[in-house]
């Protein structure tokens, strides 16, 4: 997979967040619209902000952005602390001019009796917009991508899974306690996330660095689903020195 690797996240962070907004600019010059497939958690924090500014400073507009979010807890109230919904409009939603109908994060107050007939209208709403022109990414110390922990399968579909011990664990302060994370997810499949036409993957700090060497050298497994990204024509991972540390 080709790397890219700055000293800084930061410096990281700005590349990406320039080259979804030359994504966008281009997509607008043709009056068309950019599907963007987003991630949360602490990887991608630095790229919204960024965003924020150019569409502050820049004059960035998201008017022509449609976007996707990976995964949500479940269950979850979009209101709660924790809630990805939140995350969203605290970390990017808010700030800039994006339309409220085309953002799209997996609900997850759905009733479980519903949530299968909901995951596959995820899938249709992004078929039906033509597909996810860039897909962001992290990765979970599992090598779990969206939430698809080890066992995925690489034509998974959006769907209910149960979440690692190690990831309820890594995401244990954010609810004040590991019995607190919720057991269970909604997150899009692998096949979703390899069905973008573009992949961007970042990863920052040592925390990360195992899992990083073993998704770009490592064989492609089940066992770690990241190793899939392998397969994809147009990936790319962004790095800092210290996630790509045990890079050979
Ligand atoms: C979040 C997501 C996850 C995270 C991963 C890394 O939407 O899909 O795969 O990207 O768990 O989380 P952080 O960035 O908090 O280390």
């Amino acid at each position: 997979i080709p790397t890219k690797i700055f000293d800084e996240s930061i410096q990281g962070s700005k590349y990406v967040a320039q080259l979804i907004a030359d994504a966008i600019r281009r997509k607008k010059d043709q009056n068309d619209s950019l599907v963007l497939g987003l991630a949360t958690g602490s990887t991608p924090t630095d790229v919204y902000a960024e965003l924020i500014r150019m569409h502050e400073e820049e004059g960035l507009s998201f008017q022509n952005v449609i976007t996707f979010n990976l995964d949500e807890y479940y269950p979850m109230q979009p209101k709660s602390l924790q809630s990805y919904v939140r995350f969203m409009e605290e970390q990017l939603f808010n700030h800039v001019d994006i339309p409220e109908d085309q953002v799209h994060i997996p609900d997850g107050t759905i009733e479980e009796d519903n949530v299968e007939q909901y995951c596959r209208d995820y899938e249709h709403k992004i078929a039906e917009v033509g597909g996810i022109d860039i897909q962001l990414l992290g990765i979970g110390r599992t090598g779990h991508i969206g939430f698809n922990e080890p066992g995925s399968r690489p034509d998974s579909k959006t769907r209910l899974i149960t979440l690692d011990k190690i990831t309820r664990k890594d995401a244990a302060s954010d609810f004040f306690g590991e019995e607190y994370v919720p057991r269970r997810a909604i997150t899009m499949g692998v096949g979703t996330i390899l069905d973008a036409d573009q992949i961007i993957m970042m990863a920052w700090g040592e925390g990360k660095a195992p899992i990083i060497k073993e998704t770009i050298e490592g064989e492609v497994r089940e066992s770690v689903p990241a190793t899939y990204l392998q397969n994809h024509e147009n990936a790319e991972v962004v790095l800092d020195n210290a996630s790509a540390d045990e890079l050979i």
